[in-house]
């Protein structure tokens, strides 16, 4: 590969938490991280109580944690209201017999209930379990089904998509008003679970809560024990769920501190949303674990809205995704020169690559170089990334954190010079890293095939001088607008349609998504192929599956390329996209 020869942006050297990268290298060491938490002399741990507990008892029991906002509602909490609130939840569901290692779901919108409920989640030693609002029912069935879920909470509206008599396992389906505070009691306050009858599963989370003391004893666990599961999808098979345990906060309060560069007065944006990773490590885990404000915008996307909300906040530290720049950068100049975005010290960007345009325009319009960060559903925390006080180099992802060691691996473990392309490779273990894949070891062995490394499924190289540049995915996973979406889920929905008989799934390179979902489909006997079938196809994975897994193209084919063994070749159908040579074609059927 040529030597890479782009160009090299000074940061003027911020004051930062970190300091020089070379020296934080070289004096790192995670042990004197665990000493920052209280187990370290105590020896209670809880993820939840080192967020908002410690904080509340230890003069930060005024400052504001929480900073919400949607189009309807606008209310704050700071850590003492958050210990509160959160200790309610966790005693409405041990009062429904909930406990140590049950797996709890959330499927609501982002309000401050769903940060209540997560936090009381972990506050009982129960695993999190937090899905997408947009997921229709095959998906919500798919990972309750996996997880054995003995609860989830949900809205009255989202609950029409949990097929609870499906689900043996699934004792309480606790639903919330989102529209209402838990203060400003719910209509079935007074009544006993909103006068369910006794073998219904539904409960009032507003009676439930409103009844709940705000003191609860907290479940001391050990590091490895689970917190959360994150579902994410991979090439083959149905979603898998990423187990990851209380640990991992070491990693998640030091990527806070040094990558997202938070400082006591830090006002912190995430604007992912907790049914992804980002919204929990980063949108939940990180600011708190470091006493930081945070800023939970609900409601959808709108360039006007997140700028206000820059403006209105007062937003120091933003993290966001490439797609949501790009739209950003789509709404042009004069969206920017509306609003007064001063208070912004420090952007920070995840998912997919960010364009080094994007990077030059951030630099321009906000003042700001947007520092890119690289890291995974599966390693819970950032692992590479460009910190404040590094030279950044547009397109790439940046260096490890100290205390990480990656590099490019050969299919043998071989470790690659600089400059070649190859496996993207961690050092195993690190703090935050998933500690199996839920009722799935051999999917888990798939990552750690190799000894003493995690193989991350991402293709990339380092540069000479240890910078790593993202190459592509390995495998056939799609990265549409930063959500990681695997074709065998949405092949799967495709087949169940009537006129599908067969379909192969592939992300098709969008300027603005990163990648769309493209779907090739054969159809049955009997069956035409018109626009109106299309449409008809897509809305069928929308309403059933999600409407960001559904294709946005699709092509009738009268024949799919196949192996003998009839898996549908999508490296064919990508090269036929992408109009490229094939490639190696000895196992094609015919
Ligand atoms: C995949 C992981 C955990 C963050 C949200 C995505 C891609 C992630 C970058 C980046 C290029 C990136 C990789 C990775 N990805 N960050 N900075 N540059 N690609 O988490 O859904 O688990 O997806 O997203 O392909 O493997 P995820």
């Amino acid at each position: 590969m040529e030597k890479n020869t782009a160009e090299i942006i000074g940061v003027e050297v911020q004051q930062s938490n970190l300091g020089s990268y070379e020296e934080a290298r070289l004096a790192f060491d995670w042990t004197d991280e665990e000493k920052r938490f209280s187990w370290h002399e105590t020896g209670q741990l809880n993820l939840a109580y080192e967020a908002i507990d410690r904080h509340a008892k230890s003069g930060l029991a005024d400052k504001i944690a929480l900073l919400y906002s949607d189009p309807e509602r606008e209310e704050s909490y700071t850590f003492e209201q958050m210990r509160q609130e959160s200790n309610r939840a966790a005693n409405m569901l041990r009062g429904l017999g909930i406990g140590k290692g049950d797996r709890v779901f959330i499927f609501m919108p982002r309000t401050p209930e769903l940060y209540f409920t997560l936090l009381g989640i972990v506050k009982i030693g129960a695993i999190a379990g937090p899905l997408f609002e947009a997921f229709m029912e095959t998906a919500v069935r798919d990972r309750l089904k996996d997880s054995g879920a003995v609860a989830i909470v949900t809205t009255p509206t989202l609950a029409e998509r949990v097929p609870a008599h499906e689900l043996p396992e699934l004792k309480h389906v606790i639903l919330v008003d989102a529209s209402k505070p838990v203060e400003k009691e719910a209509a079935g306050a007074e009544t006993d679970k909103g006068l369910l009858p006794e073998d219904s599963p539904f409960a009032d989370f507003h009676a439930l809560m409103h009844e709940a003391s705000t003191e609860a004893d907290i479940e001391w666990v050990e590091r490895e024990d689970g917190l959360i599961l994150h579902y994410t999808s991979g090439s083959t098979g149905k979603p898998k769920g990423v187990y990851h345990v209380h640990g991992a906060m070491v990693q998640q309060a030091y990527t806070g501190r040094i990558v997202l560069d938070l400082q006591p007065d830090d006002v912190y944006w995430c604007t992912a949303d907790p049914g992804w990773v980002t919204g929990t490590s980063y949108g939940i885990f990180a600011p708190w674990l470091n006493g930081v404000t945070n800023v939970i915008r609900g409601g959808r996307f709108s360039p006007q809205d997140w700028y206000e909300t820059i403006q209105r906040n007062k937003v120091t530290v933003w993290y966001s995704a490439p797609t949501a720049f790009r739209m950003l950068m789509g709404a042009g100049d004069e969206a920017v020169k509306q609003y007064d975005l001063s208070s912004l010290r420090h952007v920070l960007s995840v998912g997919e690559p960010l364009n080094p345009e994007v990077i030059r325009w951030g630099h321009r319009v906000y003042e700001r170089r947007i520092h890119d960060t690289w890291w995974m559903t599966e390693t819970g925390a950032q692992l590479i990334c460009n910190y404040p006080s590094m030279d950044l180099r547009p397109g790439s992802m940046g260096k490890p954190i100290p205390g990480v060691e990656a590099a490019i691996v050969d299919d043998q473990g071989n470790i690659l010079p600089p400059l070649r392309m190859g496996n993207l490779a961690i050092r195993t273990p690190w703090p935050s890293m998933m500690r199996k894949i839920w009722n799935n070891p051999a999917k888990y062995e798939e990552y750690v095939r190799i000894p003493g490394w995690y193989i991350s499924g991402d293709s990339a190289y380092m540069d000479e001088d240890g910078y790593f540049w993202f190459q592509g995915r390995i495998d056939d996973v799609i990265n549409t607008s930063g959500e990681r979406v695997g074709p065998f889920e949405v092949e799967s929905k495709l087949v169940e349609h009537p006129a599908v008989a067969e379909a192969g799934v592939i992300g098709k390179p969008d300027p603005v998504r990163g990648e769309v979902i493209k779907a090739f489909i054969s159809l049955r006997e009997g069956y035409e192929a018109t626009d109106e079938l299309k449409a008809e196809i897509t809305k069928f994975v929308k309403e059933g599956l999600s409407a960001h897994a559904a294709p946005r193209e699709i092509e009738f084919k009268d024949k799919l390329p196949k192996t003998r063994s009839g898996k549908i070749m999508r490296r064919v159908l990508k090269a036929w996209e992408l109009k490229l040579p094939a490639g190696d074609l000895s196992t094609i059927e015919d």
